[in-house]
């Protein structure tokens, strides 16, 4: 590190070179689980996954004509939920930095036909020119992996036309040694990481609860959403404690 730099500097590269690891380790875990992601969402979760993300898309009632984006999309499971909404009058883009889940993505709107969802790569932090451009927005399972929490709740404000709405679904950090919290952490240890291990994946799922660990608690960001500018920030849990949805309006 050069010599001259200040401590501050020095900081702040630091960070930025922490930041650059944790992208590109994130990319490389859902290119590499891509393949298997589908299949593992509906293992893991003994498919309640597409309760929780259903239920997500009932509380923000998208509605025909509007323009949604799905953040973080993965496969594009709520992307295709809103479609069926918002389209064809109305549009929505899934986005997502990881190339090889959203070929999946891609593949699964060939099969279904579905000609209305845009795809895009991209990393959610760096989306550019979409300033006020959405009705709604959604993310699932995707806050907790960026780098940065706050700058996503931030993008999302950015991107959201005023009076639009966010939805955002994920696993709930609970209060250390709660019922809830214990009981995470042993379906993650004793379920999520020994199946995914049979698939040779087990670094990618131990991951989780270190990135629930690292995930702002409820008030945290409904806290963190109210200082971005959100006019209503409301969180609720569902499944015994297990996933929260933060609902936000502009
Ligand atoms: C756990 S998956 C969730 C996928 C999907 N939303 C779902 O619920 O099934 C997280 C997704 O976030 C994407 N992701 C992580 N960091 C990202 C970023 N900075 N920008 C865009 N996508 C990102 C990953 O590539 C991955 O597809």
């Amino acid at each position: 590190m050069n010599k001259n730099l200040n401590l501050s500097q020095k900081e702040s590269t630091l960070n930025l070179k922490m930041k650059f690891k944790k992208t590109i380790e994130v990319k490389n875990i859902f290119n590499k689980i891509s393949y298997k992601y589908d299949f593992l969402n509906n293992l893991l979760s003994f498919g309640l996954h597409k309760l929780w993300k259903r239920k997500l898309v009932n509380l923000l009632e998208p509605l025909s004509g509007e323009d949604w984006a799905d953040l973080c999309c993965g496969t594009g499971d709520l992307a295709f939920l809103i479609s069926e909404r918002v389209c064809p009058s109305g549009s929505i883009t899934g986005i997502d930095s990881a190339k090889d889940i959203l070929n999946i993505a891609k593949k699964k709107s060939e099969l279904k036909k579905n000609k209305f969802i845009k795809w895009e790569i991209k990393d959610v932090l760096e989306i550019n020119g979409y300033s006020k451009n959405f009705d709604g927005i959604c993310m699932s399972y995707g806050l907790r992996n960026l780098n940065n929490v706050e700058e996503g709740i931030k993008k999302v404000f950015n991107l959201l036309k005023d009076k639009g709405r966010a939805g955002v679904l994920d696993f709930n950090h609970s209060t250390k040694n709660s019922l809830s919290n214990i009981f995470q952490k042993l379906y993650l240890r004793l379920i999520v990481v020994p199946i995914s291990q049979l698939f040779n994946l087990s670094p990618e799922y131990e991951y989780i609860e270190k990135s629930i660990r690292n995930f702002p608690k409820k008030n945290e960001l409904i806290k963190i959403a109210k200082e971005v500018g959100f006019k209503k920030a409301e969180y609720s849990t569902i499944f015994w404690g297990q996933m929260g949805i933060l609902i936000l309006v502009k």
